[in-house]
């Protein structure tokens, strides 16, 4: 039976069998020894020249060789104990070596933090890259991060829901990727820039209290903390306001550091809660919808939340000259009917607010959500008044009016991005460092080598001529 790096410290004196691969390989005179490692650590393997045959097969072993190891558990002498290694007071003496895979020579180091290499390098050998204990730690913090607001939100009475990936555009401000239908020529799907109708459509369907770890596509430039592919923890509830929408958020971000991030330090309020702050202050104090208020910005385990409150309805878009919905046009403006709203908008347009709000950690924008209009003609009005004939509102949105007939109820929410969380708490510089398979900056995947052309047969088949080459 196998037995993991990790478990051998409780095996003295007992024989082991490992499994894994050669991290290092240090020839020592006449003895060899292995770091040996596995998804749970490393362990030193010694083989002796009491065994010449087993001490000449281990003389063949590389880096990155996968390998079975049986042996026996030693206590290490005193002087020979490695305090750095969660296995370093013992080593496995090898008694049998069977390689079970070669591997070539890593095209770069495997047991470094990797910050060092070249990122197109580490992108296109990703498998690679992910063998290095920095990132495979990354990998197991987001898991447990994720693991631990499913199960708050399973035990506060919400489902997961999935929705669809192949869907219609929805505005959340990015470009839409899009899909050709093989099946309706000169017809598209777009992928989802964020569940937002589908959640909105949830609440319309009685469910009451939604989420759904989601993957959203947005065409944009990428940044640092910006993908074209992204999770966020999106969340929907019916029967709600602000104050419940946001305590909850708070209660489940709040705990999720105590549980497992028990070493960091939360700069809260007097009373223990996440400060609130209006979006007007914030720009007046720092110049910025979203402040860093950490109060030590050298400290890597300080971590300072914030929500951002009464945002504009809508901003000036010089380019397209015309209002926008500051988050997104189902967004409910700060007013009482139809009439108040057109009397307002016409009036002062950028200074009506709205119920929607930011949530904020040590400088990044880590959520957004909002109060939703679930009046269908305030709905209406508001896609006309950012300057959609009614006839393209019909379009485009004529199913959320039409669902919004028959019974919504007042529902809100919010979506929490993931992956920028999980930066901030691993104290990565980019969010490419918690995705297992990120995009370049200029949205590659090196490593399967997409985007990438496709067959002339697939491109009849789709309809589709390509007019310039493609680069
Ligand atoms: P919004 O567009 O503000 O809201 O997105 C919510 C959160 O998602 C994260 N995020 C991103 N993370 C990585 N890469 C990106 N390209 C990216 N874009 C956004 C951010 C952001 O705060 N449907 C609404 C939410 C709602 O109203 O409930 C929405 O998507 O952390």
């Amino acid at each position: 039976m196998r037995t993991l790096t990790k478990d051998t410290v409780n095996k003295i004196g007992e024989s082991v069998t490992l499994l894994g691969w050669v991290h290092v390989r240090r020839d020592h005179g006449k003895l060899i020894f292995i770091d040996l490692r596995d998804r749970w650590g490393i362990v030193q393997v010694v083989f002796s020249p009491a065994r010449k045959e087993l001490l000449a097969s281990a003389n063949q072993l590389r880096s990155e060789w996968v390998v079975e190891i049986r042996g026996t558990v030693k206590k290490r002498p005193k002087n020979m104990e490695n305090p750095v290694l969660a296995t370093g007071l013992i080593e496995v003496e090898a008694d049998g070596l069977n390689i079970l895979n070669e591997s070539k020579t890593p095209p770069f180091a495997l047991d470094t933090d990797g910050y060092e290499i070249g990122e197109e390098n580490r992108l296109h050998y990703r498998y690679l890259d992910l063998r290095r204990e920095r990132l495979k730690n990354d990998l197991v913090v987001r898991d447990k991060v994720i693991a631990y607001m499913r199960d708050f939100l399973h035990k506060n009475n919400f489902i997961e829901i999935e929705t669809p990936i192949l869907t219609k555009s929805t505005p959340e401000g990015a470009r839409d990727y899009v899909v050709p239908s093989r099946i309706y020529p000169g017809k598209f799907y777009a992928l989802p820039q964020s569940p937002q109708q589908y959640k909105q459509l949830l609440m319309v369907a009685g469910i009451e209290r939604y989420f759904q770890i989601a993957r959203c596509f947005r065409d944009e430039d990428t940044r640092g903390d910006r993908q074209p592919e992204f999770t966020q923890l999106d969340i929907e509830m019916s029967f709600t306001d602000r104050e419940e929408i946001l305590a909850m958020t708070e209660k489940l971000y709040l705990s999720l550091v105590r549980t497992l991030f028990p070493d960091k330090r939360l700069t809260l309020e007097a009373d223990g809660r996440i400060p609130v702050m209006t979006y007007k202050e914030a720009m007046e104090k720092y110049g910025t919808d979203k402040p860093d208020v950490r109060k030590d910005k050298n400290d890597k385990d300080e971590l300072a939340f914030l929500f951002v409150v009464d945002f504009p309805a809508f901003e000036w878009k010089e380019t397209e000259r015309r209002w926008d919905a500051t988050h997104h046009p189902f967004t409910k403006p700060r007013v009482e009917n139809v009439e108040m709203f057109w009397k307002e908008f016409k009036e002062r347009p950028g200074e009506m607010l709205a119920d929607q709000y930011d949530f904020v950690l040590n400088g990044y924008e880590i959520g957004g959500g909002s109060i939703r209009i679930h009046d269908p003609e305030l709905l209406k009005a508001v896609f006309e008044a950012l300057g959609n004939a009614p006839e393209a509102v019909e379009r485009q949105f004529g199913h959320m009016l039409e669902a919004f007939r028959y019974g919504v109820p007042p529902h809100g929410g919010i979506a929490p991005g993931i992956d920028r969380l999980v930066m901030i708490l691993q104290n990565e510089p980019n969010i490419r460092e918690v995705i297992a398979f990120p995009k370049t900056g200029d949205g590659r995947d090196l490593m399967m080598d997409a985007p990438s052309e496709i067959d002339k047969k697939q491109l009849k088949e789709l309809h589709i001529t390509i007019e310039a080459k493609p680069l």
